[in-house]
């Protein structure tokens, strides 16, 4: 089995929407979720499917030995980050090349960087009256929001759509992508191939 680790600090849906896609997958399991926040609603998803959790704090993640030390125990080859608000370290993104992915609730470029995420993204695709948006799926480096892209949808979007409007279109899409996504980038992984 190639083993994923979803990192996620919210509510979970994508996490949930990729728990239930990879179920009974011939190859790919989802083995650990890890969170940043005790209370995060994840957590709850990732029990009710019997996957083993992880609360990591600050120091902790951004201390290079323990926690790798953790991701090697479990076996981890994929690392997948869905609603991950903390800034991926150095360490971690050379330890897993080309193995750590990320959906972001826009069109990459536009609409990313430190401080866009969640619902300030919405906002701003509505405060500059843009006709689309969608979210994409990227992979992940130092820098916030700027991995090479693999995958991205559109959606419509009508001049009387509010930022939550905005927001349910675009998450309907991360349902839809970001399973597919997860499932390409790990049968390239298995494949050994470098690149997607
Ligand atoms: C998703 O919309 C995801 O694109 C976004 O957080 C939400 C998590 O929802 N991520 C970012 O904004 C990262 N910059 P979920 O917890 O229900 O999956």
């Amino acid at each position: 089995m190639l083993n994923i680790a979803i990192f996620a600090s919210g509510g979970g849906s994508n996490a949930e929407a990729i728990i239930n896609h990879l179920k009974n997958h011939e190859y790919l399991s989802v083995r650990l979720i890890v969170s940043n926040r005790k209370n995060a609603g994840v957590l709850n998803r990732a029990k009710k499917h019997g996957i083993e959790t992880l609360v990591i704090d600050r120091e902790e993640f951004y201390k290079n030995k323990d926690f790798t030390i953790k991701l090697a125990t479990a076996q981890i080859e994929l690392i997948v980050l869905a609603g991950f608000l903390w800034l991926i370290p150095p360490f971690l993104v050379e330890a897993f090349p080309k193995k750590i992915i990320n959906i972001h609730p826009a069109l990459l470029p536009k609409y990313g960087g430190k401080g866009m995420y969640g619902y300030h993204v919405h906002q701003a695709v509505f405060d500059n009256k843009e006709k689309e948006s969608g979210p994409t799926v990227h992979y992940v480096n130092e820098v916030y929001d700027e991995g090479n892209i693999i995958l991205q949808a559109r959606c419509q979007l009508l001049p009387t759509d509010q930022p939550e409007d905005i927001a349910a279109k675009v998450l309907r899409l991360e349902h839809q992508i970001y399973p597919v996504a997860v499932e390409i980038v790990g049968r390239f992984i298995r494949e050994g191939k470098k690149n997607y």
